[in-house]
């Protein structure tokens, strides 16, 4: 751990600072401001600026929908170096946006907010951000389990943070290609194609937001028409873990009846998420709920249910020997899929490469359920690939080395948040 590295880590997120919000790189690859990106670094900020930690998130949700959506992405600005852009997806209320969300970390990143604030401040902040945070979950309920099954699904990969998952595979098959958009990328001129989603599924990416576009981004068309709709235990990990947050939020601020109502919440994707359990496969398993098919492949997302409920969770044993296997198979941890499958690529994207932020949601997980030594060594990992490599986009885990995006505004924020743990 060195001050030279949080120097320079403070110095990417000044460099990627656009006033008021942070873009993921200025490499050119993503040129506007990301959802769970934001959050996450809001925890950067959080080790030295506590304003603008809060500024980040409060920019964040200056762009959320009427309905409660927060997008997966806003355009502030010049976005044409990026597609799909604005003029593709055509949406956004307060702001030009995406059409769809990313996970929902926002409600854990403003409890440390809060947590951290000097009392009258965070209040402050607060007040003005719950009623957003409740919308935004209330919303997701609604618009993604309108059938009350407790699980919520998402209708594009990219809405899991994790786009190109050995996860979504079948499911994307299933999503007819349209027109080939090879021509129109503008992520292979910024990163190797090696280490990028393929052409194929870049088409079927695209053709997904063109036909919810097409669908006026109706939710509930959106459910009966989607080509893509999955139950990801991850995004729901995610989910529930900010459901908790919130809850200790609205109790914070007295407000009993929308406790009340995200007990609720709490309680239906408990239960959900246990059904989810496959013995046989000793792992949780997402669901393609389209096909009504389990999808019975071990990506990192499948581990995040030790994040999600806070040291109850009564497989959280098991979760952390699976684990613990697959940091033994590499160099660094954690792979974002399990080493030794045939689908794993310690140098493509999601398919195999450390992401620093996961890490973060492992080595809470596993600190609230008692596994210090495991989380320690997820952390000590994390440092040293940045102490190797420097702040990529994702590392390859078998060298270490520094892939995608440089001076990634994540990476800085991670380096600077799991210093201070
Ligand atoms: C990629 C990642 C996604 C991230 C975005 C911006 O799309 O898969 O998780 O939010 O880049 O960094």
């Amino acid at each position: 751990m060195s001050n030279e590295l949080a120097s320079r880590a403070q110095a990417i997120l000044r460099a990627n600072d656009r006033g008021g919000y942070t873009i993921p790189t200025s490499s050119g690859l993503y040129p506007a401001q990301w959802n769970w990106d934001s959050c996450l670094v809001a925890l950067g900020f959080a080790q030295y600026d506590m304003p603008r930690a809060w500024q980040e998130v409060e920019t964040l949700f200056s762009g959320q929908w009427k309905s409660g959506m927060v997008p997966s992405i806003l355009f502030h600005g010049d976005d044409s170096t990026y597609f799909p852009n604005s003029k593709i997806w055509q949406c956004g209320d307060a702001v030009p946006s995406s059409g769809i969300t990313q996970p929902a970390v926002a409600a854990t990143v403003v409890r440390y907010l809060f947590e951290r604030s000097e009392p009258s401040e965070g209040k402050h902040r607060l007040t003005r951000l719950a009623p957003k945070l409740l919308a935004s979950h209330r919303w997701f309920y609604s618009a993604r389990d309108p059938d009350g099954t407790g699980l919520v699904s998402i209708i594009h990969p990219w809405e899991s943070g994790m786009d190109n998952s050995p996860i979504w595979d079948e499911a994307l098959a299933d999503v007819p290609p349209g027109p080939s958009v090879a021509h129109l990328r503008k992520d292979t001129s910024f990163a190797q194609t090696s280490v990028r989603p393929t052409g194929p599924e870049y088409d079927r990416y695209i053709n997904l937001v063109v036909s919810y576009r097409e669908a006026g981004y109706d939710p509930a068309l959106i459910w009966q028409a989607a080509p893509l709709l999955i139950a990801d235990i991850g995004f729901n990990a995610i989910l529930q873990r900010a459901n908790h947050d919130l809850l200790h939020l609205l109790r914070c601020m007295d407000d009993h009846e929308a406790a009340d109502e995200v007990t609720v919440m709490i309680s239906a994707t408990a239960a959900a998420l246990e059904t989810r359990w496959s013995e046989a496969d000793g792992i949780y398993c997402s669901r393609n709920t389209r096909r009504g098919r389990d999808i019975v492949k071990p990506g990192i997302g499948c581990l995040l249910p030790v994040y999600a409920d806070g040291g109850t969770l009564a497989r959280h044993r098991a979760l952390g020997a699976r684990l613990e296997d697959w940091l033994n198979k590499v160099t660094y941890g954690v792979p974002s899929f399990e080493p030794g499958r045939p689908e794993f690529e310690p140098r493509r994207y999601w398919r195999g490469p450390v992401w620093l932020v996961v890490n973060w949601m492992l080595i809470d997980g596993l600190r609230q359920n008692g596994a210090t030594r495991l989380a320690e060594r997820i952390r000590r990992d994390s440092l040293a690939l940045v102490d190797l490599s420097g702040f990529g986009e994702y590392f390859d885990p078998l060298t270490g080395e520094a892939l995608g995006g440089t001076e990634f505004s994540w990476t800085a924020a991670m380096y600077l948040f799991l210093r201070s743990l």
